[in-house]
């Protein structure tokens, strides 16, 4: 009789599904990795972090040995160069390639590396020193060293810490760079970045803006649903849910003001620790546990950020391990030192629980509800 209407609303039932489906995020999220003699060796990690679903690793401290264990793991490498080479690749492109024949001619394509960060928190300190032209001047050599290799498909960029290049961060919408970075430093790395499409590396840590900021509720920073737990932006109208989207908001609203608004943006560092100075009564497993799987479960929402619906391109966890990093940012050093970042325990079980596989969701709906609903509607149409 009259199946036509059926099979058409069907249809078009079926086209918001896959839709829904096609625009879920593409953020990948990836885990810092730094190896030290205290923990097992990097290939029962490396397995450790395959069986948990992990598909990208950020090596800030790129060992040929540890780079190799990830060989044919189909586990995306992220690396940065150290910060005390960079005068010497700025001045010499030959130190460049030197650092790429160790580090990854002998290893790509059979270890996937992706992405290169030219050095960390470079600016950090003094930023009129003339470490901006040095850190543009790496960069370069080393984008230039890679094409001279025939590789074009790694990113190259270098990371920048939140705190030490935003200027305000709320509103959001009028969030701008610092000066005098921006002028000297950031402008002319931003359209670098443009042309050789390449990406914004940011650490992004909730936690040390949560802990300055004593107006914010804890459930903001943790990603926790709660009536109370929201901040406006007054210019755009757009109400936040977490203190993590509002911070990548300002970075876009900041590259937007420098006419770059379509950077994309790497989230490097996020995390919360769980173990901190006698002043941290947040750094403790349960916070952590709150704010990674409300992050992970964020960023598999698909849902991305107000002013950026696909959100983040990419995040990393910091970090596997617990490490003696020293942060050298001003937070921290108000904050405390001495915190605990790492999820796993040296004998690999993990600190609390945190769910990377999550497979595809759809705002929110997991897989296998957009499964059922699939195989409903193919049963209606059959
Ligand atoms: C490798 O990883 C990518 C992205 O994580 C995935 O799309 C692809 O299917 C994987 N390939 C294999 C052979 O596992
Ligand atoms: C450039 O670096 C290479 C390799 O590190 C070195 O052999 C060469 O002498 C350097 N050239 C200059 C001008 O510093
Ligand atoms: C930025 O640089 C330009 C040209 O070098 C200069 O005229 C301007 O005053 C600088 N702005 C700031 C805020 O430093
Ligand atoms: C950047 O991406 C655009 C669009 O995908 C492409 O046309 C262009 O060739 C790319 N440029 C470089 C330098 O890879
Ligand atoms: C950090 O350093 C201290 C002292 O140097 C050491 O006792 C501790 O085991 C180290 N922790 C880790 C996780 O490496
Ligand atoms: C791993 O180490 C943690 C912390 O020392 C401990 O609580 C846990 O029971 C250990 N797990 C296993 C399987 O040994």
């Amino acid at each position: 009789m009259n199946l036509k209407p059926v099979a058409m609303s069907t249809s078009l039932f079926l086209l918001l599904v896959l839709s829904a489906v096609a625009t879920a995020s593409a953020t990948t999220i990836g885990v810092t990795y730094i190896q030290s003699s205290t923990q097992p060796p990097p290939e029962q990690v490396a397995a450790t972090l395959r069986s948990l679903k992990i598909t990208a690793v950020r090596l800030p401290v790129p060992e040929p040995s540890v780079i190799r264990t990830f060989f044919y793991t189909n586990i995306s490498l992220f690396l940065s160069i150290p910060n005390n080479l960079l005068h010497s690749i700025a001045a010499n492109r030959s130190a460049a390639s030197l650092w790429l024949y160790t580090h990854v001619v002998p290893f790509y394509p059979r270890a996937l590396i992706t992405t290169i960060s030219v050095g960390s928190n470079v600016l950090d300190g003094d930023p009129s020193s003339g470490n901006g032209d040095i850190l543009l001047g790496a960069v370069r050599n080393v984008h230039r060293s890679l094409i001279d290799l025939g590789i074009r498909k790694i990113t190259v960029s270098t990371t920048f810490s939140y705190v030490n290049i935003m200027m305000t961060s709320f509103p959001p919408s009028s969030a701008e760079f610092e000066e005098p970075i921006n002028n000297h430093t950031l402008k002319p790395l931003l359209q670098f970045l443009s042309e050789t499409n390449s990406s914004f590396f940011v650490n992004l840590y909730p936690y040390f803006v949560y802990k300055l900021r004593p107006e914010i509720p804890i459930g903001f920073a943790l990603f926790q649903q709660q009536p109370y737990n929201f901040r406006d932006d007054a210019i755009t109208g757009v109400r936040y849910r977490n203190l993590f989207d509002l911070m990548v908001d300002a970075v876009i609203a900041a590259l937007t003001i420098s006419g770059h608004e379509d950077i994309p943006v790497v989230v490097t560092e996020t995390g919360w620790p769980s173990y901190g100075s006698s002043n941290e009564l947040e750094a403790h497993p349960i916070y952590a546990e709150m704010y990674l799987n409300g992050l992970v479960c964020h960023l598999r929402s698909g849902r991305g950020t107000p002013l950026r619906k696909e959100g983040v391109a990419e995040a990393y966890i910091y970090e596997v391990f617990d490490t003696n990093t020293s942060f050298t940012n001003q937070a921290v050093m108000r904050v405390g030192t001495g915190q605990r970042w790492g999820f796993l325990h040296p004998n690999m079980s993990m600190k609390f629980k945190i769910d990377f596989s999550g497979g595809f969701s759809t705002n929110g709906m997991p897989a296998r509800v957009v499964l059922g609903l699939l195989s409903l509607v193919f049963g209606l149409l059959i």
